[in-house]
């Protein structure tokens, strides 16, 4: 399973890579405008600051919601660097421009996916990843990774090559379940990367062996 960061802060972006782990980076508007980057200068510009920071695929979103200006957006964005990803998000002009950059060789996330039957279609339209949002469908009482349980056994009867991306992670436990769910990627905060490493077993027993040492020397 690969291990995305889903920020567009460039620390964090650092810190994960630096543990040895990352395989690539999501960034949507919301974490864009959380950083304080706006105007499509400072928005391209910082794309290619996070291109050069890690080796694997970054995620762009396109901000047009009609075919033209999608793939207008998907033309200057892939410009950037070889390893952007154009997302896309899950509507009809969406699904149009997926399957035309499919048949360009071009790189797609389809986002904002909630139900297996968007996936399905991403899948045919030849999208290179869907990205189900987790946490945003537990966030309205229903069961986030059913959806990731439910699109990995369809895409595995049906052959499909999408990968799935389970987006919208919120804690360390969910990021297990989406491996056992058989999701492809998941992309997740630093802390939730970071929640893995805890166990106080762990703490304990290191103390205990440092202490050990300490004493037989
Ligand atoms: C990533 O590709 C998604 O845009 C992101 O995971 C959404 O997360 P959120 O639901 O926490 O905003």
């Amino acid at each position: 399973m690969k291990f995305f960061i889903d920020t567009a802060n460039l620390k964090q972006i650092e810190e994960a890579r630096d543990l040895g782990i990352l395989d690539g980076v999501t960034t949507n508007p919301s974490l864009m405008a959380k950083e304080g980057i706006t105007g499509r200068e400072n928005i391209m510009q910082h794309y290619k600051t996070i291109c050069e920071l890690v080796e694997g695929d970054v995620s762009a979103e396109v901000i047009s919601t009609d075919l033209d200006g999608i793939l207008r957006e998907a033309d200057e964005l892939a410009d950037i660097a070889p390893n952007i990803v154009i997302k896309v998000p899950m509507i009809k002009d969406g699904i149009k421009a997926i399957s035309k950059l499919h048949e360009m060789n071009v790189p797609t996330n389809c986002t904002l996916v909630f139900s297996a039957g968007q996936a399905i279609l991403a899948a045919k339209a030849g999208a290179t990843y869907v990205s189900p949002f987790i946490g945003r469908i537990d966030d309205i009482n229903w069961d986030g990774m059913q959806l990731i349980h439910q699109i990995a056994e369809i895409y595995a009867i049906q052959g499909f090559e999408t990968e799935i991306l389970a987006a919208s992670i919120r804690s360390s436990l969910a990021i297990v379940e989406a491996a056992e769910a058989g999701a492809d990627v998941v992309t997740c905060p630093l802390d939730s990367i970071m929640g893995l490493l805890k166990h106080p077993l762990t703490d304990i027993g290191l103390a205990k062996f440092l202490e050990d040492h300490k004493r037989g020397n």
